[in-house]
């Protein structure tokens, strides 16, 4: 099962969504190629690494309300390859400067359609609020994030539900408050929409 990492930030190599995909790829157990598609000079790669690939995983920032005009530019691009992205995956980690998921859903729902356009099987898209800051702080300040992250790849590896591994340990985030009103809501939100693939 090949994967194919595609960085959507405009920022690069200099990005938080590098700093998580990389988070991924350790969680997959191999150290891979993080592609970014932040000029138009590198779609080419990206594309002929996307359709060399059985999984393609791309990490998204929520750039005013929606993704980065690059990553627009490259799915009209990919778009023309359709007969052999056929049946492939695809999958999105949107991640976004406001703390709270619901401004992502709309991309989100953007990205499902964009999905079935090319005739490739969706994985679920997670989300994850509050990304700024990732790339500045020291790993050991946002162990727990990574390993939530790193799940992503485990799950890709071993064919389990990206969303559902994310949020089980993202859940530890919520075992070490002391308030437990914290935990008992982000369950039920979590049980009341897990079946939507929504992150609360
Ligand atoms: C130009 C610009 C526009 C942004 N627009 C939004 C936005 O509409 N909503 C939001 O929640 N965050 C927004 N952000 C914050 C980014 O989503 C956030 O900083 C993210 O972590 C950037 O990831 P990156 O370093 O991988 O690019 C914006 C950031 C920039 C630089």
């Amino acid at each position: 099962m090949k994967l194919t990492l595609l960085n959507g930030s405009p920022r690069g190599e200099k990005s938080n969504s590098q700093v998580m995909l990389k988070w991924l790829s350790d969680g997959y157990g191999e150290e891979l190629p993080i592609l970014n598609i932040n000029t138009v000079q590198k779609h080419k790669a990206a594309i002929l690494a996307s359709l060399d690939a059985d999984i393609i995983y791309m990490a998204i920032p929520l750039y005013f309300d929606s993704m980065p005009g690059q990553v627009m530019k490259f799915f009209e691009e990919l778009s023309q390859y359709k007969v052999q992205l056929n049946g492939k995956k695809i999958g999105f980690l949107v991640h976004s400067g406001f703390p709270e998921g619901y401004h992502s859903y709309a991309l989100r729902a953007v990205l499902e359609s964009i999905a079935d356009e090319l005739g490739m099987e969706h994985l679920r898209t997670v989300i994850r609020g509050g990304s700024e800051g990732t790339r500045l702080m020291p790993e050991n300040f946002q162990k727990k994030e990574a390993k939530a992250i790193r799940q992503i790849g485990k799950a890709i590896k071993s064919g389990h539900d990206i969303l559902m591994m994310y949020l089980i340990h993202l859940l530890s985030l919520f075992t070490c408050q002391r308030q437990n009103r914290y935990r008992l809501s982000f369950l039920a939100c979590l049980v009341s929409r897990m079946h939507t693939g929504i992150h609360c």
